[in-house]
């Protein structure tokens, strides 16, 4: 078996930038379990399942024809549906609050079990998500939960989406992702928690190098 750190948290918490700098550092492989969340939505909406439809969510799910591809330009990962790059619409409002109900039915977690463990290969995988630690590698050795206030989160999610060229409005994104949180939390199936055996990080007020440095240190000692 090869080694697993998981980093999970809620939506803007900073894990998708931590979670790729420890991979670059480290050299090993990136699941972001999100990405396949929101794929999974978006074929959804591609054809025209309903997002409460468990059953045909689930068969989705089986046979989701989702690749990643690294070793691109600026070491982004590229993502793959059904052939079309769909890198750019995943990360879009809709996307994101379609994932997130997607996420919330039981069968549709356990469909996707396999597909995200097949990442630990060697030398080492570093999860990013909401359960990595909790269910889908919860005999990782090193477990970290960021966190920070839900403004603070709205605010570098903004700063994100308009980077990216997103019209966004600050409120409604707040708006969101409170309700994501609320759904995230609440829900039956994989609520996001920190697990037993997590370091929490607050980064509220923390700037990115000083919470990868925190990291760092932890997944070295
Ligand atoms: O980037 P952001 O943190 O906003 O979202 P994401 O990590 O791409 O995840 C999108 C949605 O997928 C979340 O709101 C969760 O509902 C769901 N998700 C999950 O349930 N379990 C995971 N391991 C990862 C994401």
């Amino acid at each position: 078996r090869s080694p697993v750190i998981t980093v999970d948290g809620p939506s803007g918490a900073g894990k998708g930038t931590i979670c790729q700098l420890l991979a670059q550092h480290l050299g090993w492989h990136l699941l972001d379990s999100g990405a396949i969340y929101r794929v999974l939505a978006l074929a959804a909406i591609h054809h025209d399942v309903e997002l409460e439809n468990e059953e045909a969510l689930t068969l989705l799910a089986a046979h989701l024809d989702v690749q990643f591809l690294t070793g691109t330009e600026n070491d982004a990962i590229k993502v793959i549906l059904e052939g079309e790059d769909v890198t750019t619409t995943i990360r879009t409002q809709e996307c994101s609050n379609a994932a997130s109900k997607v996420a919330a039915l039981p069968r549709v977690r356990e469909a996707l079990l396999r597909r995200q463990r097949a990442f630990s290969t060697a030398p080492g995988l570093v999860a990013d998500g909401r359960d990595m630690g909790t269910v889908v590698f919860s005999k990782a050795p090193v477990k970290i939960f960021l966190t920070a206030s839900a403004e603070e989160r709205a605010q570098r999610r903004y700063n994100q989406l308009q980077d990216k060229g997103f019209d966004v409005k600050i409120d409604r994104l707040l708006a969101e992702i409170i309700e994501r949180d609320d759904r995230d939390i609440n829900r039956a199936a994989s609520p996001l928690v920190p697990a037993e055996d997590a370091l929490v990080i607050d980064t509220s007020g923390i700037g990115i190098e000083d919470v990868l440095k925190r990291v760092l240190e932890y997944v070295e000692q």
